[in-house]
C-alpha cells in the first residue's frame, strides 16, 4: 500500500469515528439532560440494540409518559414512550389491571422503577399481541425497562391528530366507526383483549384510519372485570360519535356480539 492510500485510509477512519461522535452526540444531548441513569442505560441499549440514531423533540408530554420522535439507521421515525413517574394515586389506580391478567399478576413490582418497567413490558405484550391479530395499531419494536419503542405514526416528524382534535372536520365517520368497530372484533375475538381506556383520545387518525394506541391497561379477555372494561369502551365511542356526528351507532349489537366471544373465551378456559 502506498503511502497516499494508506493516509487516504487513516483519514477515512477518523472520519467514520467522528461521525460516529457525531451520532452518539445526538443521542446524548436530548437524553442525559433530561433523564435519570437508569433510563439514560436502558435508552442507550435499546438504540443500540434497535439502531436509533438520534431522538428527536418531544411528541407528547403526559402525566406518567413521555413520548419522543427517533430515527432509526435507515431513517424510520419511531415513537419512543418512555414512562418517568407513577404517582402513589396512579399505583393504587393500576393495580386491578395488573392483578387478574394471568400473564402479570405473579410479576413482583415491589419499585416503583419496576412498577414502570412492568407496566412498559405489559404495553408492548398488548402491542404484539394485536399487531399479530392485525389490529390497527403501531408496529411494537423493542422495549427495554421504562421504554417502549414503536411505529411512529404520523409523517415527517408531525405526529397524526387524535380522534378528538379531529372532531367535526373528520371526513367520514361512518366508516370510522365501522372501522373501529372491526378492530373491537379483532381485538376481542382474535387477539382476547380488552383495551380498557378506549375514547376519543386513545385512538389516532391516520390517512383516513383509525389506529389504536395507550394500550398498557389492557388485559386478556380471562380478566374478571373484562367486560365492565369493554362496556365502558364501546360507551364511550358511543358517547363521542353521538356527540359529534350525525350517524347511527350500533354500540348495543356490537357489545353484544363482542360479549358473546369474550364469554365463550371464559367458558373455554373454565372459568
Ligand atoms: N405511535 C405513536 N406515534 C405518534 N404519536 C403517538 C404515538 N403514540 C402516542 N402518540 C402521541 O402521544 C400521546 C400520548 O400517548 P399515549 O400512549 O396515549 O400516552 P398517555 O398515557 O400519555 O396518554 C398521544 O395522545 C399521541 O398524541
Ligand atoms: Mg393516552
Amino acid at each position: 500500500m502506498g503511502e497516499d492510500e494508506l493516509e487516504r485510509k487513516l483519514n477515512k477512519k477518523l472520519t467514520e469515528k467522528e461521525e460516529e461522535r457525531e451520532k452518539d452526540y445526538d443521542l446524548l444531548k436530548t437524553v442525559e439532560e433530561v433523564f435519570d441513569s437508569f433510563t439514560v442505560r436502558s435508552l442507550y441499549e435499546l438504540a443500540r440494540r434497535l439502531g436509533i440514531k438520534r431522538i428527536g423533540g418531544v411528541v407528547s408530554s403526559g402525566k406518567e409518559a413521555r413520548i419522543y420522535r427517533g430515527i432509526n439507521e435507515s431513517g424510520r421515525e419511531l415513537a419512543i414512550k418512555i414512562y418517568l413517574t407513577f404517582s402513589a394515586e396512579f399505583k393504587k389506580g393500576i393495580y386491578k389491571y395488573v392483578m387478574g391478567d394471568e400473564r402479570f399478576e405473579n410479576a413482583k413490582a415491589t419499585t416503583t422503577k419496576k412498577l414502570m418497567s412492568l407496566w412498559a413490558k405489559k404495553e408492548y405484550s398488548n402491542l404484539k399481541r394485536m399487531y399479530s391479530a392485525r389490529v390497527s395499531v403501531p408496529e411494537p419494536i423493542g422495549y427495554k425497562d421504562n421504554i417502549v419503542v414503536m411505529e411512529f405514526i404520523g409523517e415527517e416528524g408531525v405526529r397524526a391528530p387524535l380522534l378528538k382534535e379531529v372532531g367535526e372536520s373528520l371526513d367520514d365517520p361512518r366508516s370510522i366507526y365501522d372501522e373501529i368497530a372491526e378492530g373491537l372484533r379483532k381485538m376481542i375475538c382474535r387477539a382476547s383483549l380488552v383495551h380498557a381506556d378506549l375514547s376519543e383520545y386513545n385512538i389516532m387518525v391516520f390517512r383516513g384510519k383509525p389506529v389504536f394506541i395507550d394500550v398498557s391497561q389492557s388485559v386478556l379477555t380471562t380478566h374478571p372485570n373484562s367486560e365492565e372494561f369493554l362496556r365502558k369502551d364501546i360507551s364511550n365511542i358511543d358517547r363521542f360519535f353521538n356527540r359529534t356526528y350525525n350517524i347511527e351507532v350500533y354500540g348495543d349489537t356490537l357489545l353484544e356480539e363482542l360479549l358473546r366471544c369474550l364469554r365463550e373465551e371464559k367458558r373455554g378456559r373454565g372459568q
